[in-house]
This record gives structure tokens, C-alpha cells and sequence, in this order.
């Protein structure tokens, strides 16, 4: 799928960058020519239609859909066939300004089959190649970190994008990047939380910003009851050609102002949507928590997801990093029919979104 975005809020991506022109007017041909190198050259250069792409390779929550040891309604009636639901594997994406070089924001357990699922993911220019160019993982948690070691085969560090907080993490309670040091390597950037945005080469003209969520370090953490702002981020996408954004939080408890400022900018919405209720998963006897102790705000219910979304102009807000007991995984389900009427849609796996 190929969106175009239409929020008359949009076009007002603050960030400019220095060492590359930007440009914001509609795009029509694939191929065009930046304005002001059409004036200033005699041999003008042409640019590649600059949209930003965003794939999504995962769109479950942490254990997928179906879920390997889980015999509730949504799990066993989508391994038998019997449900109106597709299978999702755990929640990942992936960013491209050339369908070559991706970004892949968080590394899922199930990246190998990711991979096999979007062969644009292997460009093939080289004997061995890879179309992740860069990971940027969101927190340390195991359904966004533990797909990295299956990425260990490259020939080159991986360059790893995270804060501080995650990439301790990763040195200290889950040695990811100690054990792959042993491998490919890990060339880590530590990911600010300042409100700055940033840029992931060999992409140009998009820019990450890291926001800051009050959440959680993982439960295997050492500092798991002591958060510090850096466990956990979500991310502002915004393509500087065409102005727009999108604000992605797999997981989001709490809107805090940098979050509820940072879902106002954005013209797309991909946000959490792991439990339909709160005590969803008590219910069920799959879990003594609460999607609120687990760091997730449920959608439904009094300052639910629904409400928070019905208060942001964005032009679509898609849910994500769905927990397999929710019953919005079932297509003909009223849960569905109720977002359908807020203009909330359920992402899924291999979904393209553009900027
Ligand atoms: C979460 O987001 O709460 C995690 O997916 C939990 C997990 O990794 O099982
Ligand atoms: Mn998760
Ligand atoms: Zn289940």
C-alpha cells in the first residue's frame, strides 16, 4: 500500500540540515530536479523522489501471534484456521528513502523470517548484502533486542543506534553487544533525548527524534525498579522533503507533554496497541498484570487509546505491537468496528506507509 497524507497541519517540520538541500513542494515524476540546484548548476543534478517509506515487518506484541505456548481464543483459533485473523510476528519496522538502504527500528526475534517476508530487505549488490543499513532499537526489552545476534554474519560492524540507558543494557544484564563483538561488531551511537533530531546515514532527509517515555527498564534489568528518561524512547519520523511525520511508541503508558506534543506534530500515528482493557490478560488467566503494569496504555476505557487519539488531528492513527489476546486481531470483531468509527486502523505485517 502506497498512502498519500493530507493533514493541513503538515509542512511544518522544524528541523533543517546543513550539508543537504531541502526542498517541500508536491512531488509529481519519480525523478526531479532540487529548485535551487536547477538555478545555481549548469549540469543540474537529478534527485530520487524523496518519500520516506516505512515498512512494517512486525506489527505483535512481544511473543507474536500466535503466540508459541498460548491456547487463548485468538492464539488457537488463528493456528487452526477457524477466526477471521492473520498471523503477526513481533514489532518491528523498517525506513527507506530508496527501498535499498533501510533503517530498522528495533530488532525483532522473529527478523529472520521478517527478512524472508520482505525480500526488498536484500538488495543483493554483493556476494554477502544486507538492505539494514542501521538498527535503532527503542529500549532494551526482548522482543525489540534479541533479532541483533541473528544479524551477526555481517561483514562489517553493525551500526547500533540507542540511549545510553538501552546500550548499558546491552553491555551489562543482556550482553548482546559483548557476545556480537565476538562476531560482526557493534559501532554504537548513543542516542541523545534532548529533543534533538538526528540523521542515520546513508539516509538524508530523514530525521529521528528520539522522545523520551516514562516506562521501564525490561524486567530482567538490574535498574528494572529504578527508570531513568532513556529506558525507554518513542520516536518522531519526519521527512524533511515533504515536511511530515510520524510518531511511533510501540509501547506508551503515559502521556507525558514531550509525548502528547509529539503526537499533536505528527500527520501519522503508529502507536501502541497491545490490550483492548486494561486487565485484559487477568481476565483471560494469562497474566497476573495489568497492560497498565506492563507499561501499555489498554485502548479502551476512560483515558484509554481511543481517547488520546481522538484528540490528535493526524491524518491516520494505526495501532501496533498487538498482544495476541487482543480482540481487535479479529477482523469481523465489534472491538473492530468501534475503532473503525474513530478512524483508528490495526497495522499488519508488511503494511507501507509513506512520508
Ligand atoms: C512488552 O512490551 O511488554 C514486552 O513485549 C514484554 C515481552 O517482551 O514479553
Ligand atoms: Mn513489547
Ligand atoms: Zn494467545
Amino acid at each position: 500500500m502506497h498512502h498519500d497524507l493530507a493533514n493541513p497541519a503538515s509542512n511544518r517540520c522544524p528541523f533543517r540540515l546543513r550539508n543537504h538541500h531541502v526542498y517541500r513542494e508536491p512531488l509529481t515524476g519519480k525523478l526531479r530536479l532540487a529548485p535551487a540546484l536547477a538555478g545555481a548548476s549548469r549540469r543540474p543534478r537529478p534527485v530520487l523522489e524523496p518519500h520516506v517509506k516505512i515498512r512494517i515487518l512486525g506489527s505483535a506484541a512481544g511473543g507474536g501471534f500466535p503466540q508459541w505456548n498460548c491456547n487463548c481464543a485468538n492464539c488457537d483459533g488463528v493456528r487452526k484456521g477457524t477466526i477471521d485473523a492473520v498471523p503477526r510476528t513481533q514489532s518491528s519496522i523498517a525506513i527507506s528513502e530508496n527501498s535499498i538502504d533501510w533503517v530498522l527500528v528495533n530488532a525483532s526475534p522473529d527478523i529472520l523470517a521478517q527478512i524472508r517476508a520482505n525480500p526488498v530487505l536484500q538488495p543483493a549488490r554483493a556476494i554477502r548484502d544486507s538492505g539494514i543499513c542501521a538498527v535503532l532499537l527503542m529500549d532494551a526489552q526482548i522482543d525489540h533486542v534479541t533479532g541483533l545476534l541473528m544479524l551477526r554474519e555481517r561483514a562489517s560492524p553493525l551500526p547500533l543506534y540507542a540511549t545510553r540507558q538501552v546500550l548499558a543494557e546491552l553491555s551489562q544484564s543482556l550482553p548482546l553487544t559483548r557476545v556480537l563483538g565476538h562476531y560482526c561488531g557493534i559501532e554504537a551511537h548513543a542516542l541523545g533525548i534532548d529533543g534533538a533530531a538526528l540523521t542515520i546515514p546513508p539516509l538524508v532527509t530523514t530525521t529521528f527524534m528520539p522522545v523520551p517515555l516514562a516506562s521501564k527498564a525490561p524486567p530482567y534489568s538490574a535498574r528494572r525498579d529504578d527508570p531513568h528518561p532513556g529506558d525507554n524512547i518513542g520516536l518522531a519520523i519526519c521527512s524533511t522533503a515533504s515536511g511530515r511525520r510520524l510518531f511511533y511508541a510501540p509501547g506508551l503508558g503515559q502521556l507525558t507533554p514531550p509525548v502528547e506534543a509529539a503526537m499533536r506534530d505528527a500527520d501519522v500515528l503508529l502507536v501502541d496497541g497491545t490490550c483492548w482493557s486494561d486487565d485484559e490478560m487477568i481476565t483471560l488467566g494469562l497474566s497476573h498484570k495489568s497492560a497498565r503494569m506492563m507499561g501499555h496504555l489498554a485502548q479502551s476505557g476512560p483515558g484509554g487509546m481511543i481517547e488520546v487519539l481522538d484528540r490528535m488531528p493526524a491524518a491516520r492513527k494505526i495501532l501496533i505491537h498487538i498482544n495476541n489476546s487482543n480482540p481487535i486481531l479479529r477482523e469481523d470483531a465489534p472491538e473492530r468496528a468501534v475503532l473503525a468509527a474513530h478512524g483508528i486502523e490495526v497495522a499488519a505485517d508488511g503494511m507501507e506507509l509513506a512520508l
